[in-house]
């Protein structure tokens, strides 16, 4: 008897040692999924799953009010829709914990929408209603150009079809504010239920880069796509799926933690010096991301022709889709919305003459404003703290403007930028 107590004994050692280690070693959001992150900081949360016209299942997060603030009223609240880049996640904006943005957002009185693209991973059992992520090909086949015009569209009017309002704030870093300009231009209608669109870290024309992964889409390219094309690939690299629970590990480990952020870095080209190491346990947990080869290549088409152009399937079905050789560019002056770049000097993706091209192109850029921290990167929009003054509020400031009936004239770029 008393050796079965013992074991027991020993059980409930073990178990307390466990989760005293862990509790001690891991960020305390490290396991929650959006909902349980939003409602962790005691805000409320709302879950909904969306079907695109072409039977993609996206979620779609809500935190509609703030607890902190006294407006609970969700219908009369301006709506923000935030828009993650390629290969992440809407978790990409609760890095910082109670300092992240949609808190930020919601505490300013918004009604906060946070977008989770196709290829994302999702609450929901389903993620399509007839295939399977895991399960081939087929479900990646898509590129910034479906998720913008289906599930960026299909998330407007959702969240529209919550509330009182007929138009939406939207805020997207790096690729989110592709999603943007591309549905704006496809689909012109859209203009309508704007207000303001942010694009965070990303021009539209990505010409001037400064990343050698830049370059070496450059000069390799055209490989691969053979490669791609010859083992018919959907997803980029699926394989590095099975480093998930190492970089957690390693990322959450503060012997680790300088070797993880160094890596980051090394994917920006950028080091960040406004960056807590303690913050990327968090950020990790989502790594390595899973993108579609499609939309890789759509984005490496766009950095090797310099153009803002639609997806390039190849001379022959280029013909039968397009009618074209080359894919024809979207239609840029179609895009009526105001729009507002907000960039870092140091973000080594987009340099300063490509905000002035996009600026040239569409028709209604009010705003190309430079981070005043000269050393500011691609990555610190979502992972420095710093960015509740450097980009949070200047954008705030733009949502508050318009809803006052403020919105900044037409930017005109200087003449003989480079
Ligand atoms: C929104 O509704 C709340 C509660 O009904 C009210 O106090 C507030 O003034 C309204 N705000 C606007 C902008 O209409
Ligand atoms: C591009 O958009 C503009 C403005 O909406 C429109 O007048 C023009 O016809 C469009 N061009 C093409 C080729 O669709
Ligand atoms: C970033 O924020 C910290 C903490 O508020 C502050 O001490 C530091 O000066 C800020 N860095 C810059 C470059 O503004």
């Amino acid at each position: 008897m008393a050796g079965v107590k013992l074991n027991k004994l020993n059980t409930v050692i073990l178990v307390l040692n466990i989760v005293v280690v862990y509790s001690k070693k891991y960020h305390p959001e490290t396991f929650l999924n959006v909902e349980q992150k939003i409602r962790y900081h005691g805000y409320p949360a709302e879950v909904y799953q969306i079907e695109t016209e072409d039977d993609y299942l996206i979620p779609f997060y809500r935190i509609p009010y703030s607890p902190y603030r006294g407006n609970r009223n969700v219908k009369n609240k301006s709506i923000v829709i935030l828009m993650h880049g390629m290969g992440g996640c809407p978790e990409n904006f609760m890095v910082l914990g109670r300092q992240s943005l949609p808190y930020y957002f919601s505490d300013k009185g918004l009604d906060v929408w946070l977008f989770s693209s196709r290829g994302t991973s999702s609450p929901f059992k389903k993620m399509h209603k007839y295939l399977d992520w895991n399960d081939g090909p087929e479900y990646w086949k898509f590129s910034c150009h479906d998720i913008a015009i289906h599930d960026l569209s299909a998330a407007i009017d959702f969240a529209i079809s919550h509330s009182d309002q007929k138009k939406v704030f939207l805020v997207g870093h790096s690729a989110g504010g592709t999603n943007m300009y591309t549905l704006l231009a496809e689909k012109p209608e859209y203009n309508d239920k704007v207000k303001i669109g942010v694009s965070w870290g990303n021009a539209m024309i990505l010409k001037r880069f400064d990343f050698p992964l830049g370059l070496f889409c450059v000069s390799f390219g055209d490989l691969l796509k053979g490669i791609v094309k010859y083992f018919n690939m959907g997803e980029l690299f699926p394989q590095l799926q099975i480093l998930r629970p190492l970089l957690r590990e390693m990322c959450n480990d503060p012997e680790w933690v300088k070797a993880c952020i160094k890596t980051s870095w090394f994917i920006g080209s950028q080091r960040s010096y406004i960056t807590d190491p303690k913050d990327i346990g968090v950020m990790v947990t989502l790594a390595p991301p899973r993108v579609s080869i499609k939309q890789a290549f759509h984005y490496m088409d766009n950095l090797i022709t310099g153009r803002f152009q639609k997806f390039d399937y190849g001379t022959k079905e280029n013909l039968k889709r397009y009618g074209t050789r080359r894919p024809p560019l979207y239609n840029t002056s179609a895009v009526t919305a105001p729009i507002a770049f907000i960039y870092g000097h140091c973000d080594s993706f987009f340099l300063k003459g490509d905000y002035y091209e996009s600026a040239e192109l569409l028709p209604n850029v009010v705003t190309v404003y430079e981070v005043p921290f000269k050393k500011y990167t691609h990555a610190d929009f979502i992972l420095s703290r710093n960015s509740t003054s450097m980009t949070y509020e200047p954008t705030y400031n733009l949502f508050k403007n318009y809803d006052n009936g403020i919105i900044p004239p037409r930017f005109i770029p200087p003449a003989n930028y480079t």
